[in-house]
This record gives structure tokens, sequence and C-alpha cells, in this order.
């Protein structure tokens, strides 16, 4: 067995590291913006490649004929999930160190204060779709595993095998690279001061991957949904959920003040409820740019006693009820960006970088 790269790093350099980035080129097409004025209806997501272009085409087919905002938002995710390319949300994720994929994903509905979720859920391509039916049917909010599955066939979805062969490649390279003093390793945030110790001296450089999607939307009435749906840390433990299903952490809508979502290091998003921070951020008058950048402060402001040199990977993306938008990521060297589809088109938006560098 191989011990030059431990079954994190090796992902960490074939992928790229962190939320946001992806196995496409950018989205040629498109004007680069660094802000919007306000305007609704819009859509967004957090995805910025083709695919996420067409998904915000399909969802603003919806809001321009003055479609719901639920709607739009499952429309528009549901183009993600199937796309097989994704190596992050749904068919074609990458899947857990099982080789299976397990997926979760939210969804919330702002003009009825109503969420509904899955995790673990396996065998289905579209789980944002299946979260709206928790959310729509059921006094439920969150469904795993087998139950979800069981709820879903229930539905008449049909069950597939989300692995795809680049996806199963992806995953046998992965086995490969296990080594005898391999293991699962200490939360990422104690990994710098714990390699210091004679057993982590081996780790040098354990890194995450991370992917997944938000999309928000705020239909001609002003009612606001959004969904968050990923295949969540690619070979998590059998069982592991990440914040995408947790409402308030990968998702957060409030019809009176906007929506929040969240990407990247699911750990920490779910310690810092960083969706409802949010959106409680833009309550109390924060634009949504301010609020993304607040949350990952927030974050990093929890680890300053732990770990002060610790920059978890983490894209956020929000929008408030008059349709300003805000994105902002973690760290990295180029700047975040998001999808946007109003009536005066489509546009890449450019965020910020809350520590560059790091
Ligand atoms: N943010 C996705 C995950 O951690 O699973």
């Amino acid at each position: 067995m191989k011990k030059s790269l431990t079954r994190r790093s090796f992902f960490f350099r074939s992928l790229g590291a962190g939320a946001g980035v992806f196995l496409f080129p950018p989205v040629s097409a498109g004007i680069i913006q660094k802000s919007t004025k306000g305007i609704t209806p819009l859509i967004i997501t957090s995805h910025s490649n083709e695919t996420g272009r067409n998904a915000m085409e399909a969802g603003w087919e919806i809001l321009r004929s003055g479609g719901s905002a639920v709607d739009a938002v499952e429309k528009a995710a549901n183009v993600i999930e199937v796309d097989p390319e994704d190596t992050s949300v749904g068919y074609g994720g990458l899947p857990n160190e099982r080789g299976v994929v397990q997926l979760d994903s939210s969804f919330m509905d702002g003009k009825t204060y109503s969420a509904g979720a899955v995790a673990c859920l396996e065998n289905i391509k579209t789980p944002s779709s299946v979260a709206r039916l928790v959310m729509q049917h059921t006094d439920h909010v969150l469904l795993v595993g087998a139950g979800a599955l069981e709820f879903a066939k229930a539905w008449g979805f049909n069950e597939e095998d989300l692995l795809t062969e680049k996806a199963r490649k992806i995953w046998l390279r992965w086995k490969e690279e296990l080594s005898p003093s391999d293991d699962w390793g200490a939360p990422e945030h104690l990994q710098n001061i714990q390699k210091k110790e004679s057993y982590w001296k081996d780790f040098p450089d354990i890194e995450h991957h991370y992917g997944t999607t938000n999309v928000l939307a705020i239909d001609s009435n002003g009612d606001i949904a959004g969904c968050t749906t990923t295949s969540g840390l690619s070979f998590k433990l059998n069982g592991r959920v990440g914040d995408s299903p947790i409402i308030g952490a990968g998702l957060y809508v409030d019809n009176e003040v906007g929506a929040a979502g969240a990407t990247g290091r699911g750990e920490d998003v779910i310690k810092s409820c960083a969706s409802y921070y949010m959106v409680m951020r833009m309550k109390e008058g924060r634009t949504p740019q301010q609020a993304c950048e607040d949350a990952l402060k927030m974050i990093t402001d929890k680890y300053l006693k732990v770990n002060p040199g610790f920059f978890p990977s983490e894209k956020f993306v929000a929008i408030n009820k008059s349709g300003e938008i805000g994105c902002a990521t973690m760290k990295g060297t180029s700047n975040p960006k998001m999808s946007v589809r109003t009536e005066k088109g489509f546009t890449l938006l450019e965020g910020t970088i809350a520590f560059p560098g790091k």
C-alpha cells in the first residue's frame, strides 16, 4: 500500500479543496458582476458552472410565468441533482467509504413556515423532491436512511444506482490509497495541533472534499423558498449526516427577512447554525453580503482559543426580501461566484473571500 497520500489528501489534490470548487470549467457566457441591485423575482444558486446556469434558466421559467418560489427551487435543484458529471450533488455524487452514495437535502417554504429534509437517502436521484414532500405531506421535518427511502418509494420514486462509473473509479482510487496507518483522523480543526504529536506527523496535509448546492428564490408574490442538496463529504463514514439537511445549518428561510444557504465543511455549519445566523443578521439590518461575511467570521472566532490558524472551507450565499444578494467564502485565492437569474437575464455574481490567502 502506498503511504504518500492519505485518503483525504488525494482528493484535495485531485479535485480541489473546499466548497465552490467544481470539476467543470467556469461558465464562459454571462457577465461577472460584483453586486446587483435588489430585484425580484429572482433565483440564485451557489453553483457557478454550466449546470448551475441551466438550473437557473429552468427555475426562472417558473418564476417568469408567475409560479411559486417552491416550484422554481425544486425544478432548479433537480437540474443539478441529475447531472451525472457533478460529483458533489445527487446522481454521480461521490460515495461514502463503502462506495454507497448517500444524499442529504433540505427544503424550506417561507410562505408557510414549513420545512422538510432527508438524510442518508440512497438510490433516489432527486432528494430535494423527497424533502419537499416531507415538508408538504408530513408533520415531520427530517427523515433518514431506510425510512426516507421507504417514504420516497411510497411517493413513486424509482430506485436507481446513483454510483456513476466516474464516481466509482474515483472511489476505487481512494481505496487504493488506504494505508495500514491511516484512520479517520481528529476533527479538522484539531489536526494542526495533534499533528505535532508522533502519530500525526505522518499526516501532513489531510484535507476534505465537500460539495453541495444551495438554491434560493423569491417569487412574484414576494414569497421565499430555498433548498440545499448534496452527496456530502466524500468517503464519509457510513451514516454521516452533514449540515445540508439540518434546518438552520445548511438552509434557512424567513419570509419576512430572506434566506441563506451553506456549502463546505458541514460540521462547522451545524455547530454555528450558520444559515439561521445569516438570516438573523439580515433581520438586524445587515445586507446579505455582510451576513455571509459575519457568519464566516463567527466560525473562525469560535476557534480563536482552540486553533486560531484554522479556516474551514465554507461558502455561504444569502438573499434578502428586496432581492439583494450576498456570497462569501472562507478562504482561497479566487473570489467565489454564484449564479443569478432575474428579468434582467443571467448573471454570475462575484462574492468575497473572508480570509484571502488562508
Ligand atoms: N456541506 C455538505 C456536507 O458537509 O455534507
